[in-house]
């Protein structure tokens, strides 16, 4: 499969009291377009992600919204939602719109806007992507979930306690070169070991945090990108999967099915290996998470990702460089915007255009998450 990415644009991400929840997606849109050098009028169709516009902000029907607010009517705008997988989704289905001959120039978008109600709100409502008759409504909540994770795959693995702090100091260290990135704080293993108790064995600074922010990338048939550029990055593969909503239904929770399974149909469709990937945006949000991703997508074995962080394999400049944007950790975690975000920086990355994170690549991935593993969506991106 071949879909052209011909713009990118990102609101910087992290606290915005000060910006409506549509001016965000606005602001990202209007970037993404002014990239692509098209006009709004060439937009045939709008798929946005976003997770629970309802119960951050009190708004549903965001999808006439945004293309209401955009100046857009009346292109036709759809709402895609798999709790953090959403922005993910929403560029999976943009890219099949496009695909399916139906349409030639779609935005694919994400927005959330988290920090207006309170963190306790915000648990509960990320809680909802749980089962919420077995999970939620027994306590649990996402950094719960991930903390047994964590326990049990240090408890199979010997993945120690330092090599989880790894991923975040790696993550801050690259975010600090990021503009859009919500937190520019150099950390260490000692600040995260030492920061608050979440849900143990994860603290405060394995956490991504709560977050506003927007995402929007322009995807054009290959004929159509010719239009308007000469080197277009391309979309060459695509994946989808599920897996059971609740761990305790899994046969073991130390591999997310649903990241293998998605791996593997993008890896199929783009004719790829996992051993092709040159630069991955994956979903660390929690620092266990980006070790499951690099062990789910094949990076390194089942049960090295803890050593394989350590020896720095997926440092800018490693073998693998892996959240050069910073991730989910220090880059920030707008829910709905997270899927398309990644994308951002794939591009940007494959452009030559990521500055001080730039890594040398010609193929690179991005992989999203929804809850602990229901959905999981992987992309694969190659220089035009
Ligand atoms: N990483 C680093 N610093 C963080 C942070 C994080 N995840 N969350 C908050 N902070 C910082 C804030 O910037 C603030 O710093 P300051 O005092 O210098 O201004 C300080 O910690 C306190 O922030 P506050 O907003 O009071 O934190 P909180 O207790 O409301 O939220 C968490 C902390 C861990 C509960 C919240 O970040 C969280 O829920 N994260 C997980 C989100 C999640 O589950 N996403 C979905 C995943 S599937």
């Amino acid at each position: 499969m071949r879909v052209a990415v011909i713009g990118v644009g990102l609101t910087k991400f992290g606290e915005h009291w000060d910006t409506s929840f549509s001016r965000l997606f606005v602001e990202a849109g209007a970037r993404a377009i002014e990239d692509a050098g098209i006009d709004g009028g060439d937009i045939d169709a709008i798929y946005v992600g976003n997770m629970s516009g309802g119960r951050f902000i009190d708004q549903e029907h965001i999808s006439a919204l945004i293309a209401d607010h955009a100046g857009l009517n009346p292109v036709s705008s759809t709402r895609v939602e798999a709790a953090c997988a959403s922005g993910g989704l929403a560029l999976r289905s943009a890219a099949m719109a496009i695909l399916s001959g139906m349409h030639d120039i779609v935005v694919a978008g994400g927005v959330e806007k988290m920090t207006d109600v309170l963190t306790e709100r915000t648990t509960q409502t990320l809680a909802t992507a749980a089962d919420q008759e077995w999970e939620a409504f027994l306590g649990m909540t996402f950094p719960g979930l991930y903390a047994v994770i964590a326990r049990r795959h240090m408890y199979e693995f010997g993945t120690t306690r330092e090599q989880l702090a790894m991923v975040s100091v790696k993550n801050h260290g690259n975010a600090i070169h990021n503009p859009y990135a919500q937190f520019h704080r150099k950390i260490t293993v000692e600040d995260v070991l030492n920061s608050a108790m979440v849900a143990d064995p994860l603290r405060l600074l394995d956490c991504s945090p709560i977050t506003d922010g927007a995402a929007c990338v322009i995807l054009a048939s290959e004929e159509k990108a010719k239009e308007f550029t000469d080197s277009p990055v391309y979309i060459t593969g695509s994946g989808q999967a599920s897996s059971t909503i609740s761990l305790h239904d899994r046969e073991r929770i130390t591999v997310i099915d649903s990241t293998v399974n998605a791996g593997k149909e993008a890896y199929k469709r783009a004719n790829v290996e996992a051993k092709d990937i040159q630069v991955a945006e994956v979903h660390d949000a929690f620092t266990i998470g980006e070790i499951l991703a690099i062990e789910g997508l094949g990076f390194v074995e089942l049960g090295r990702g803890g050593p394989a962080t350590e020896e720095g394999i997926t440092q800018i400049g490693g073998k693998i460089p892996v959240n050069t944007s910073g991730g989910l950790k220090a880059k920030g975690h707008p829910v709905g915007a997270t899927g398309v975000a990644q994308a951002v920086e794939i591009v940007l990355q494959l452009r030559g255009e990521a500055e001080a994170r730039q890594v040398d690549a010609d193929i690179g991935l991005t992989h999203n998450v929804g809850g602990s593993g229901g959905t999981a969506v992987v992309h694969i991106f190659e220089k035009g």
